[in-house]
């Protein structure tokens, strides 16, 4: 055999057993700012975001002025009748967390989307007001304006309610989530007197006027928060929830408040990662992963590569199934988050990982801590002056629960699916729900929400997050391994394809061209079922050049993203 030969012969070996990924193909530039920088699911909204930083607004300001403004031109997933998380980094460095998760009703119980059997009625945490946690969106957005805004309501609520006000132009893509809904607003009369026609679906280019919703936000900016928990607005939420057999109280709205709590803060080759802390479990698992993927080196195994894909999976595995033992609202339950997070528990819980083979699920069980379409939204915010803000919210499914509040003009959520309905039992993503997790009057539900900031050297350099249930932390943190351990700037490392494992069940999903066909024959043979899907989740992330003075935005194709630089 000619060394020649021999040499083709050792490659094609090497290829197989290692595959490497070829990068994906060239994004378009990221979007540039020299002052700020909004980057949302919806132009209006980024653009409403942006006249409040141009008018000297604070990065907080343009922040709620971007909620307001989403509650009404996307309303499948912006809201005034969901929660969230905001995630916040100022200037000097000072950095908080705004808990604005929904809370279970009072009258709650565990047991309450049982049948008489104890089986789950899948529908009864899904659909109807029954669904909806007490919203905190309202109350959210405003603490974060009165404590680190700089504006009054006025200024940061009046571009959304000239939105509601005027209408808008409806997008292709509000138009067909609006009209693939109708079936299922047929059963909510306000719903469909909001959102069709006179019950035709709206088409695109249409104008969306929302009188109701504008009273709403009308007495929101008129009475702060009291404008809706307490008075008409609140009223008619409880009439509401009446009419289809809902609990939520007029006193579980005027109890509701939003807390404001320490961010989890961890590492990640030398970069600060400030993300989001339980109630919602997405910056544990967040940690978690970028703890295990630190161990491995993937600048050398190569981007989506077998063996960078290897290693990612299995460390998303294992997060995975420590998130249904442990996590819960850390107001009700004992969270061991510290050593969940722990460098020291990630290298132990790699202890059994074999670089030839792929973990089975069922051989993963949860770690000891003690040893060491459905729809969200995400939106970032830059400011000129050094502040970042990083902000998911929710009203879980697809326009929520489905019922808009009759006068008021918007969704309740249905994000009770969020709690562990039973221990076991898989909610709408497929997650096994723990018994931390179980529902309690007034607790909060386990959310996967992942709101991000990085910071590097002592100033923000990255600032994402995404939609999509509990693929959200596995796409954060592959867009920061993306930039960290592959160089890619903040619109290629959105736009690069992704894959995507939860533990349960045990697939490896992968977007179209995420992987090359030899990798996908390669995990296979190394044991991985995997599944070829349309979309993980949908990401959107600015980042801070501050050597050269720039904010880039990286708004995700796969959906209307939209940055908007000034
Ligand atoms: O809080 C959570 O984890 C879920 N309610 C988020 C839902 C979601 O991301 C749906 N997105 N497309």
């Amino acid at each position: 055999m000619t060394s020649r030969s021999r040499a083709l012969i050792l490659s094609a070996a090497a290829a197989l057993l290692f595959p490497q990924s070829r990068l994906p193909a060239a994004s378009h530039a990221p979007v540039r700012g020299r002052n700020g920088m909004v980057v949302s699911a919806d132009s209006l909204a980024s653009s409403a975001g942006v006249s409040v930083l141009r008018r000297g607004g604070n990065a907080v300001d343009a922040a709620v002025a971007v909620g307001f403004a989403l509650a009404v031109t996307y309303p499948e997933a912006g809201n005034l009748g969901g929660g969230g998380f905001m995630v916040i980094r100022m200037a000097g460095g000072e950095s908080t967390m705004i808990d604005f998760r929904e809370k279970a009703p009072a009258a709650s119980t565990r047991d309450m989307y049982l049948d008489a059997g104890g089986r789950p009625i899948r529908e009864k945490s899904l659909t109807g007001p029954l669904a909806a946690g007490v919203p905190g969106t309202v109350d959210g957005l405003l603490t974060a304006l009165n404590e680190y805004g700089s504006l009054g309501r006025e200024d940061v609520i009046g571009p959304s309610l000239a939105l509601a006000d005027l209408g808008f132009p409806v997008t292709d893509h509000l138009a067909r989530a609006l009209g693939g809904e109708i079936p299922r607003f047929a059963i909510f009369p306000s719903s469909m007197k909001t959102f069709t026609r006179k019950g035709r679906p709206y088409r695109w280019g249409d104008t969306l006027r929302q009188p109701d919703l504008a009273v709403t936000l009308r007495a929101i900016m008129e009475r702060g928060a009291e404008g809706f928990y307490s008075g008409d607005v609140a009223a008619r939420i409880v009439a509401e929830v009446k009419k289809d057999g809902g609990i939520i109280t007029a006193d579980d709205l005027r109890d509701y408040g939003s807390v404001e709590r320490d961010l989890l803060v961890g590492s990640y080759r030398g970069y600060e990662i400030l993300t989001a802390a339980p109630p919602s479990s997405g910056g544990v698992l967040l940690l978690q992963i970028l703890n295990s993927l630190e161990r491995f080196d993937l600048q050398r195994l190569g981007w989506n590569s077998s063996g960078a894909v290897h290693a990612l999976a299995g460390s998303c595995q294992r997060a995975f199934a420590d998130r249904s033992e442990y996590l819960g609202d850390p107001d009700f339950v004992q969270v061991p988050v510290g050593e969940l997070v722990s460098k020291e528990y990630s290298a132990a819980r790699l202890a059994d990982f074999d670089s030839m083979r792929a973990s089975p699920s069922a051989r993963i069980s949860s770690g000891d801590p003690s040893l060491a379409d459905h729809q969200t939204t995400h939106y970032c915010v830059a400011d000129r002056f050094g502040n970042v803000v990083s902000v998911t919210f929710t009203l879980n499914g697809l326009f929520g629960c489905k019922a808009v509040v009759d006068g008021a003009g918007f969704f309740l959520n249905n994000e009770m699916d969020d709690f562990t309905v039973k221990p076991g039992a898989l909610n709408m993503f497929s997650l096994v729900g723990g018994a931390r997790n179980q529902i309690e009057p007034r607790k909060r539900m386990l959310s996967s929400m992942t709101p991000t900031i990085v910071v590097k050297d002592n100033r923000p350099f990255l600032v994402l997050g995404a939609r999509g249930g509990s693929r959200i932390p596995t796409t954060v943190a592959q867009i920061i391994a993306n930039v960290i351990d592959f160089g890619m700037n903040v619109q290629e490392a959105v736009d690069a394809p992704r894959v995507h494992h939860q533990w349960i069940p045990d697939t490896l999903l992968y977007e179209k061209r995420a992987l090359e066909s030899d990798v996908v024959r390669n995990l296979g043979s190394m044991g991985y079922v995997l599944q070829e899907v349309e979309v993980t989740a949908r990401a959107e992330a600015l980042m801070i050049d501050s050597a050269g003075g720039w904010v880039l935005g990286g708004a995700d194709p796969r959906e209307e993203g939209y940055a908007l630089g000034y």
